[in-house]
């Protein structure tokens, strides 16, 4: 493939490497005036400011006065579902709660007998837009969850659905097997936590269709304890493991996932002030949602006191029908600076390196060798991303090089 040089970069603001960034760390970002880039084979070969650039390239592109930020990875969503939640919606709007509604059978439950009835090739063309949409507002990784499915057939159906997208999209997806809600029985409940371990857990990583499995860790879910025992089977199989934790109650979700080495615990909106500073030094991402926040009116992830205790934090949609409706990654990053406490540079780094980080990736930064993953922002100032709200900051997404929106 020829070299590409784009020019007309206003600035190209980036963390300085790849990896989690913990605590203030979260906020030193590199920020080149005036800076060009080199594409070769869809990587970056060179970056840094225009002036410092005397070679060649088959190909030129100017920007035209616009920043330059990483493709933006949003490392949280349940993009693949039937049916829709509307119902729901509307009784959550006239007082009724979303634990409620779960607990009597609807809610979740509801978009798992939608989803279970529906075919791969059905899945597939409703998931697409979704993901689509994700593109469209910055997103070049996107991590997307089963969990719909409850039957072995029917959650592998899911995974094999994101699998399709994969082909039918520029952006890199990453499939995680999610373990959902279990039997309200307490030995169905067993019966089915076996069944996770000997048969789906086993085929889900022997086909290659998930990379982690991730499991909701709550009261009307699942307890800590029975957690433990999926996830270290997940582990045995070599599986990275995560975990939906702390979102309404403390049962123990989220010292299990820093205890067993998760990539992420994801939720937090009940996380108290102790528990912050657990991920200080955790491998640990801590995922946080503010499109939850915002549709269910869930107080907001404490996302500032996590940061001043040192953990990383990374930030996703949680694209669901149920509980974040939210299809943009670079809003999910402008609702973290309004409802988390996130400077904007921390919350562009919880939506590039930390977010990688959360999903195992080594990525998230426009450094040579990285891939040529970027969003050209409709604005000199890379700051209008965090500033944004309704309409888009966003004037072009390119992925492995290559232009695929705006
Ligand atoms: O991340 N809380 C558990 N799971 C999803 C919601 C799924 C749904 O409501 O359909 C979440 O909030
Ligand atoms: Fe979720």
């Amino acid at each position: 493939m020829a070299s590409l040089f784009i020019t007309g970069i206003s600035e190209l603001v980036t963390p300085r490497r790849s990896g989690a960034h913990h605590g203030a760390e979260m906020r030193d970002l590199l920020i080149v005036q005036d800076a060009a880039l080199l594409l070769r084979d869809g990587f970056i070969v060179w970056m840094g400011s225009r002036k410092d650039w005397s070679g060649e390239a088959e190909e030129c592109i100017d920007l035209g006065g616009r920043a330059v930020v990483p493709g933006l990875i949003d490392p949280h969503t349940h993009a693949v579902w039937a049916g829709d939640r509307l119902n729901d919606f509307e009784a959550r709007c006239a007082g009724v709660p979303y634990e409620t509604i779960l607990a009597s059978g609807g809610g979740i439950w509801h978009t798992i007998r939608e989803t279970a009835k529906t075919s791969c090739a059905e899945l597939m063309e409703l998931s697409l837009p979704r993901i689509e949409a994700l593109m469209r507002s910055g997103a070049t990784v996107i991590e997307v969850k089963s969990g719909y499915g409850f039957s072995v057939e029917a959650e592998l159906r899911m995974l094999e659905a994101i699998r399709e997208l994969q082909a039918r999209v520029p952006a890199r997806l990453v499939p995680t097997l999610l373990i959902h809600v279990p039997p309200m029985d307490a030995k169905e409940r067993e019966q089915y936590r076996a069944m996770l371990c000997n048969e789906l857990i086993p085929r889900a990583a022997q086909s290659g269709l998930a990379t982690a499995v991730d499991i909701f860790v709550e009261e009307n879910a699942w307890s800590a304890a029975d957690a433990e025992v999926v996830l270290r089977c997940a582990q045995t199989h070599g599986l990275g493991i995560k975990l939906h934790a702390e979102q309404f109650h403390r049962v123990g979700g989220l010292e299990l996932g820093i205890a067993l080495g998760a990539l992420s615990v994801d939720h937090l909106e009940a996380c108290c002030a102790e528990q912050c500073s657990l991920f200080g030094g955790a491998r640990t991402i801590a995922t946080i949602l503010p499109g939850v926040s915002l549709h269910l009116g869930l107080p907001p992830a404490p996302g500032r006191a996590l940061i001043d205790t040192g953990a990383a934090v990374a930030v996703g949609t949680d694209l669901n029908p149920g509980s974040s409706p939210l299809f943009s990654i670079s809003a999910a990053l402008a609702l973290a600076v309004r409802l988390n406490g996130l400077t904007p540079a921390e919350a562009l780094v919880a939506c590039t390196a930390n977010a990688a980080a959360a999903l195992g990736l080594d990525s998230g930064a426009l450094i040579a060798g990285q891939r040529a993953d970027f969003v050209v922002v409709d604005s000199s100032d890379w700051r209008d991303l965090a500033y944004t709200l309704g309409g888009s900051a966003v004037h072009q997404v390119w992925a492995s090089g290559r232009r695929v929106a705006g």
